[in-house]
């Protein structure tokens, strides 16, 4: 494996130096880890926007709950080494928890408003958790652009929020969400299903890409969501919310739409599933 691996920022910072000296235009792709297509992805839009790719993997646990899967988040740090080092990523910082937060650690990025709606209101503190460690990663690697998947739509948009608030020098780009034959967006998460669970769950992004059709077709946006949630529920998905928003501010839609993002998630037994849809519908799905 040829591949590098630095573990502290120190190393990761001396490792980006000479890259920065000749030029080159430097991409960061943050995970956690448990890589599958939809991250390989997100490496490969950003090497076509970069020429050095970084990868981060990190295992947040200020994104947690008490009560969420941070103990049993899937972790296999050597297959996703092999899977980057395939996808074309020239450097891994990898960074143990006591390297993000050592002894005394204390500060918390908040954005409010954005993050208390949606899967905020459902995982609180989630989006702090997130920002926090987006913030650092940024800093710590000072890269021209970043890349985070569409499937994490509020998280986009928050990232995007607080690069803009903070005045980071980055550019955000949005890695359009990879599925399965039937659907299902790929996410780490998925390994929990049992096979029956994982039989019903393409019927989310059904249910959504239907919200979405009907919206299209001129259905009042309560009207089409209720009748998500009705459908989903039916199917014995625990529903957290389906929901349509404006695509930019996450603000709920009433009425006829033309413009909007239909955003979902749900519980299937122990697993928690998002997805969401554009509105119109994109062409090339
Ligand atoms: O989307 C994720 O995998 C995580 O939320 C991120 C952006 C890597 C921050 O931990």
């Amino acid at each position: 494996m040829s591949l590098t691996t630095a573990r502290t920022v120190t190393d990761l910072r001396d490792r980006l130096a000479p890259w920065r000296k000749a030029g080159e235009r430097i991409a960061l792709v943050p995970t956690m880890g448990a890589l599958h297509q939809g991250h390989l992805s997100l490496v490969t839009l950003a090497k076509s926007k970069a020429d050095r790719v970084v990868a981060s993997i990190f295992v947040n646990p200020l994104q947690f709950g008490p009560r969420e899967d941070f103990h049993r988040y899937p972790r296999d740090e050597v297959g996703d080494l092999a899977k980057l080092e395939g996808a074309g990523a020239d450097l891994v910082f990898a960074p143990d928890k006591a390297e993000m937060y050592p002894q005394g650690f204390s500060t918390r990025v908040n954005l409010g408003d954005l993050t208390e709606d949606l899967c905020g209101a459902a995982r609180p503190n989630h989006f702090d958790g997130v920002a926090t460690v987006v913030t650092k990663l940024l800093l710590q690697c000072a890269p021209d652009l970043a890349v985070f998947g569409e499937k994490d739509y509020q998280q986009l948009l928050v990232i995007k929020r607080l690069v803009s608030d903070l005045d980071i020098p980055v550019e955000i780009i949005g890695g359009p969400i990879v599925r399965e034959e039937d659907g299902l967006a790929l996410s780490s998460r998925n390994a929990y299903l049992s096979p029956a669970e994982r039989a019903t769950a393409p019927l989310l992004y059904q249910t959504v890409f239907e919200v979405a059709a009907d919206l299209s077709k001129g259905r009042g946006a309560d009207d089409a969501a209720h009748a998500g949630r009705f459908k989903l529920e039916a199917a014995g998905f625990r529903v957290d919310y389906v929901a349509v928003r404006d695509p930019e501010t996450l603000k709920p839609l009433s009425g006829p739409v033309k413009q909007a993002r239909v955003l979902a998630a749900v519980h299937l037994g122990r697993t928690r599933l998002i997805d969401n849809v554009a509105v119109p519908l994109p062409t090339n799905r």
